[in-house]
């Protein structure tokens, strides 16, 4: 790798301690995927927040660089905590947990990192501009960005994203080639997609088949920026799919053909299929939607749902802190608690510890959740649209 004459005092140590662990460890990746040099990167998004993900020695090296002077030198947003940084009493998160994860909160705030604790930072504030290089982490925002954006990234681990948010630059290789972008598998819609969910659920039934490869959807008719989230989130969470396009529908898609693809059908069938493979469970404990975190126009709708109605089982939406404000502007969040749920920030289904919150059962309208589900929380999953979940818990 060519490095420059910076770059070599970095790694001789002349910049102190974090800085040459730091680029000592984004070099080894660069060697790994024979990348030529670092470019620079305008922006970062860090995951790895999560106590219930790190654990103590996650928490001990974020304390340990804070304390030592890493400070960020490019914008960099925060992917979901393990809890709302500020309604947690109420929600009833476990008071260990808490203090972990107050201490995790703490070391990145130290950095200067924002603390959004989001996994759609496009919707809050951290919005890269067409082919700017980026490095992101959550695995939704790294398909959003690179995807329905243009944006370039690949999808980086906890401590590469780190260190590209400190150093300013990430190593050239992957989705920031040109090369790397284009697409190598065919998938043919032939069904119409009505909800969000069905968006999720063709991503499920992609990701599965396509794993880390990069699709080229042709027949999705319309989909607006909510059922893209929804469908890279799941392809990202079933397989590994970090970028895709979308006939008439993303960015750089005018630019590839599917002929000569291999081609996957996704028709009525699959779609059936797919939500019955997704449901285990039968009686939801709480419904949770927000996964990827929920725009404002998604928690309109729910507002929408609920008003002058009551629930008879816990609901939480998650989003980040940013939308919520706007929703307790609007007043969407006063429909929501009058009906019996909850606007939950900052945190999400997945990473927070609803196992030992009493939730074995839980009700969700996203592909990525449906899939991590059963593993990471050991829940049961009751997979389905948010309408239909709404009306299924109301009283
Ligand atoms: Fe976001 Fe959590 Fe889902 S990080 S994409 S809400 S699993």
């Amino acid at each position: 790798m060519l490095l420059t004459r910076e770059e070599e005092a970095i790694l001789a140590g002349e910049h102190g301690e974090v800085p040459e662990r730091m680029l000592r460890l984004l070099v080894r990746l660069g060697e790994i995927y024979k990348a030529d040099k670092m470019i620079p990167v305008s922006s970062a998004q860090v995951a790895g927040v999560s106590y219930k993900s790190i654990g103590d020695p996650g928490l001990e090296f974020l304390e340990d660089i804070a304390g030592k002077g890493a400070r960020v030198s490019v914008l960099t947003f925060l992917n979901p905590a393990g809890m709302d940084i500020e309604s947690w009493k109420e929600l009833g998160f476990p008071e260990d947990f808490v203090e972990k994860q107050l201490r995790i909160i703490e070391a990145f705030k130290k950095m200067g990192i924002v603390i959004s604790a989001t996994c759609t930072p496009y919707l809050s504030g951290n919005l890269p501009r067409f082919r700017e290089h980026v490095a992101w982490s959550e695995s939704s925002a790294v398909s959003f960005a690179n995807s329905v954006l243009g944006a370039r990234t690949n999808r980086e681990g906890g401590p590469s994203a780190l260190a590209a948010a400190i150093l300013g630059r990430t190593p050239n290789y992957g989705f920031h080639l040109d090369e790397n972008r284009k697409p190598d598998m065919h998938v043919a819609v032939n069904v119409e997609l009505r909800t969000d969910a069905d968006f999720g659920a063709l991503g499920y039934f992609v990701g599965k088949i396509v794993k880390d490869r990069v699709p080229y959807f042709t027949g999705i008719k319309h989909a607006g920026v909510d059922s893209l989230k929804a469908l890279g989130a799941a392809m990202a969470a079933s397989g590994a799919v970090a970028l895709y396009h979308a006939h008439g529908l993303t960015p750089e898609a005018k630019d590839y053909s599917p002929e000569g693809l291999d081609t996957i059908s996704f028709g009525e069938k699959e779609l059936t299929e797919t939500y019955q493979n997704l449901n285990s469970g039968e009686e939801p404990d709480i419904l949770i939607l927000g996964c990827p975190h929920s725009s404002l126009n998604e928690i309109r709708t729910v507002a929408m749902l609920v008003e002058g109605k009551r629930l008879r089982k816990p609901m939480w939406v998650c989003t980040s802190r940013a939308v919520k404000e706007l929703a307790i502007r609007m007043g969407y969040d006063e429909i929501i608690r009058s009906a019996g749920g909850k606007i939950v920030a900052d945190t999400c289904t997945v990473v927070a510890p609803v196992e030992e919150m009493g939730f074995k059962t839980i009700a969700v309208n996203s592909g990525k959740a449906a899939n991590y589900l059963p593993g990471f929380c050991k829940a049961r999953v009751i997979f389905g649209d948010t309408e239909g979940l709404i009306r299924r818990v109301i009283e």
